[in-house]
């Protein structure tokens, strides 16, 4: 089994991602990191809500304790950075 870590999983692309994988592979485990900020909905991911092979976990990447934790806790294969962690104003 493959385990990923995947931030901004609530988002346009992250959520996309997310089905797009278990849909793909069987065999995975994806520990979804994301902030829920305005762009972030967790109605993108109700199709997964109950997918043994999907871990939500709400909070900030600049989170160090809490990333930290997430690597102690997870045997993390991979981890796709997609979370936009800053807007550019116009
Ligand atoms: N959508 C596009 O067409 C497109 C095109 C090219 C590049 N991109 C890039 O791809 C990335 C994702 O795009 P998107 O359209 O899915 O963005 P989005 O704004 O829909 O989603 C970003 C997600 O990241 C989460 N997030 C933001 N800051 C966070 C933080 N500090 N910690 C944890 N989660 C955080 C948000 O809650 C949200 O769920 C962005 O970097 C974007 O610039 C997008």
């Amino acid at each position: 089994m493959k385990t990923y870590l995947i931030t901004g999983c609530a988002g346009f692309i992250g959520s996309n991602f997310v089905y797009y994988m278990l849909n793909r592979y069987q065999d995975i485990l994806l520990v979804n990191l994301d902030s829920l900020t305005y762009a972030g909905n967790l109605e993108n991911l109700k199709g997964v809500k109950n997918d043994p092979r999907h871990v939500f976990i709400q909070g900030d990447i600049c989170d160090k304790e809490l990333v930290l934790s997430l690597f102690k806790q997870h045997d993390l294969d991979y981890v796709i950075p997609i979370s936009r962690a800053f807007l550019a104003s116009t």
